[in-house]
C-alpha cells in the first residue's frame, strides 16, 4: 500500500476530460489504512476568559432574554451540540497563566474580584469558574481540556485543582468539591501543562520549559479512575528547535502530547488586514498562509518522529484559525473580528491537512468560539448567528473518528501574479457504518473545477453532496442577513460506472458521501 501512505500529488497523470473538453481532475480515494482513524478531537475548540467568548458569550447575564441553564446560553449550547463539537479547551491561552483556579469556585458572591491583564484589564468577576465550565462541557457533551497555569502559579497550585477536580474519596479538597455542589469527581483527562511558555506564559527558553513541564507533570497525578493526558505547551509555528527540545527532554511517557499554534495572518501583527474589506492579493494571500500549516505539521512531526518513531505522542494544534483586525470601533483587546466566505476555506483547508495528517494530528482547536477570532458563533445582544466556518464544521463532523483514506491526486493551481497554490484540497474517511466521506474544497475565485473521483474497490449504490459557497469571498452572515451563507444542496454531479464527475464550484467546500 507504499503509495497510498500519503496524499500524493502527482504530475498531470490520467486527466479526465468532461463533455466540454476541460480536463478533470482525477482523484482516487484509497483503501483504508487501519491503524489511521481520524481522531473527533481534531474537530475540538477553545474558549478564552478574552473580551466576549465566555463573559457575554457563553455566560450572560440574568436578565438576558434567552434560553438559560443557569447563565450558560443554551441557543448557542444547542448550535454547538449539532456539530458536535467533541472537545473545549479553557480558560486560556494566555488567560491561562494569570488564572488561579480558586478564585472561581464557591458561592459566586464570595469570589474575588481580579484583573484580566492580558485582554483589556478588565474587570474579572470570576462568576465563570470550575464548576460552571464543567456544566457547560456537559450540556454540550464534550469533554473538558483545560490548560494549567504555569506561569504564574505553583506545582501545588496544579495538583490542588487536579486533586478536587478527580479525586473520587475524601479529602479536604474533594470536600470541598462536594460543599460546592459537585459529589462525583468529573474525572477530566487532558491537562495541558502552561499555555505559550516561550511568550505570554513566561518568556521561557525550551530548555527552561521542558525543565519546568517534568517538575509540574510530576505532581499531576493519575487519581483512581481518572488518567491524565498531559499536552506540553509547543511551539510558536516555525519554532522548530522547541519541539526539538521538549522531546529531547520530556519522556515519551511523561507526556501525551504536544501542541503547536499558528495563526493565518494576512498582513503582519501590527496590521492584520480586514476581516471584510480585502482584495485578491489578501485573499490569496490568506488562503497560501493558511496552506503552509501543512509544511509545519510535516516538519514538526519529522522531528517527533526521531524521538517517537511509533508515534505516541500526539501532535495537538490547540490553537489556529484566521487572526485579522478587529471590527471597527471595537475593543481592539477583545479580538472581536467577522467571518467571511474566505474564512470558511481557510477552515475547511485546514481541516483537510488534519485529516491527511491523522497518524501525528489527534487534536485540535480552533480559536476561538464565540465572538473571539475566527469564531463559529457570534452574538449581538439577545441575536446570535452562525459563522460560514460553523458551516464548515458542520460538514465535516462526517470525518469524527472515521477510518482515514489516503486520496492520490494530481491538482490545478490558482495562480496569481508570480504565485501559485494548489486549487483543491481534499480528504476521505470511511464511518462506522461503512459510508464513504469526501470533502473536497476548490480555493479558485473564478473557476469552476471538474473532480473525476474513483473509488476502486467501494461499490457504492447512491452518492448525496452539500455545498457551502457564495457569489464573493468577501461575503459574511451579518446580524442583518444571518443565512447569506449557508449549506445547500448539490446535484452537479454525475455517475460514470464507479466514478464520478463532480462539478466544484469557485470558492467551494463540498461534502459528498456515498453508500
Ligand atoms: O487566542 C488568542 C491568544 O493567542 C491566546 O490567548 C494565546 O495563547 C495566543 O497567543
Amino acid at each position: 500500500m507504499k503509495p497510498f501512505r500519503f496524499l500524493l500529488l502527482l504530475p498531470i497523470l490520467g486527466l479526465f476530460h468532461t463533455a466540454r473538453g476541460q480536463a478533470a481532475v482525477q482523484l482516487t480515494v484509497g483503501p483504508p489504512d487501519p491503524t489511521r482513524v481520524i481522531s473527533k478531537n481534531i474537530y475540538g475548540q477553545f474558549a478564552e476568559h478574552l473580551g466576549r467568548c465566555i463573559y457575554d458569550g457563553f455566560w450572560v447575564s440574568d436578565s438576558m432574554q434567552v434560553p438559560k441553564k443557569d447563565r450558560i446560553r443554551l441557543d448557542v449550547v444547542e448550535a454547538l451540540k449539532k456539530i458536535n463539537i467533541p472537545l473545549l479547551r479553557w480558560p486560556g491561552g494566555c488567560f491561562a497563566d494569570t488564572y488561579h483556579w480558586s478564585d472561581g469556585i464557591g458561592p459566586r458572591g464570595q469570589r474575588p474580584t481580579r484583573i484580566n491583564t492580558t485582554w483589556g484589564m478588565v474587570k474579572e468577576d470570576n462568576s465563570f469558574g470550575t464548576h460552571e465550565f464543567l456544566e457547560l462541557c456537559s450540556l454540550l457533551h464534550c469533554e473538558p481540556y483545560i490548560a494549567g497555569n504555569v506561569g504564574s502559579g505553583t506545582p501545588e497550585e496544579m495538583a490542588n485543582w487536579i486533586e478536587y477536580l478527580n479525586f473520587s474519596g475524601q479529602s479536604t479538597l474533594a470536600d470541598a468539591r462536594r460543599k460546592n455542589g459537585r459529589d462525583q469527581p468529573w474525572k477530566v483527562s487532558y491537562w495541558g501543562v502552561g499555555n505559550e511558555s516561550w511568550g505570554c506564559g513566561g518568556e521561557m527558553t525550551p530548555e527552561f520549559y521542558s525543565d519546568q513541564y517534568k517538575r509540574y507533570a510530576s505532581f499531576c497525578k493519575d487519581f483512581p479512575g481518572a488518567p491524565l493526558k498531559k499536552i506540553a505547551s509547543g511551539s510558536n509555528g516555525e519554532d522548530y528547535n522547541w519541539t526539538e527540545v521538549c522531546m529531547k527532554n520530556i519522556p515519551t511517557h511523561q507526556m501525551w502530547g504536544i501542541s503547536m499554534h499558528y495563526y493565518t495572518v494576512v498582513g503582519t501583527w501590527q496590521s492584520k488586514g480586514s476581516a471584510t474589506a480585502f482584495n485578491e492579493k489578501e485573499y490569496f494571500t490568506g488562503l497560501k498562509k493558511c496552506l503552509h500549516i501543512e509544511d509545519l505539521i510535516r516538519k514538526h512531526s519529522a522531528i517527533m518522529d526521531h524521538y517517537d518513531p511509533a508515534k505516541k505522542v500526539a501532535l495537538v494544534v490547540d490553537e489556529w484559525g484566521i487572526w485579522t483586525d478587529v471590527e471597527p470601533g471595537t475593543n481592539p483587546a477583545f479580538l472581536y473580528q467577522q467571518n467571511s466566505l474566505r474564512d470558511a476555506l481557510i477552515a475547511a483547508s485546514t481541516l483537510n491537512i488534519f485529516n491527511n495528517h491523522a497518524d501525528r494530528v489527534k487534536m485540535a482547536n480552533l480559536a476561538q468560539t464565540v465572538n473571539v477570532l475566527q469564531s463559529l458563533i457570534l452574538t449581538n445582544k439577545e441575536k446570535m448567528l452562525l459563522t460560514p466556518t460553523y458551516y464548515v464544521f458542520d460538514l465535516f463532523k462526517v470525518h469524527q473518528d472515521a477510518a482515514w483514506l489516503p486520496v492520490q491526486f494530481s491538482g490545478p493551481s490558482y495562480t496569481l501574479g508570480n504565485d501559485s497554490i494548489q486549487a483543491i484540497n481534499v480528504s476521505a474517511s470511511k464511518d462506522r457504518n461503512g459510508l464513504v466521506h469526501m470533502t473536497i474544497v476548490n480555493l479558485h475565485p473564478r473557476k469552476k473545477i471538474p473532480v473525476n473521483a474513483s473509488l476502486p474497490g467501494f461499490a457504492w449504490k447512491k452518492a448525496g453532496a452539500i455545498v457551502l459557497s457564495s457569489g464573493k469571498f468577501t461575503d459574511i452572515n451579518s446580524f442583518e442577513e444571518p443565512d447569506k451563507i449557508k449549506p445547500a444542496v448539490f446535484n452537479d454531479y454525475s455517475r460514470k460506472g464507479q466514478d464520478i464527475l463532480i462539478n466544484m464550484p469557485p470558492m467551494s467546500v463540498l461534502q459528498i458521501s456515498f453508500q
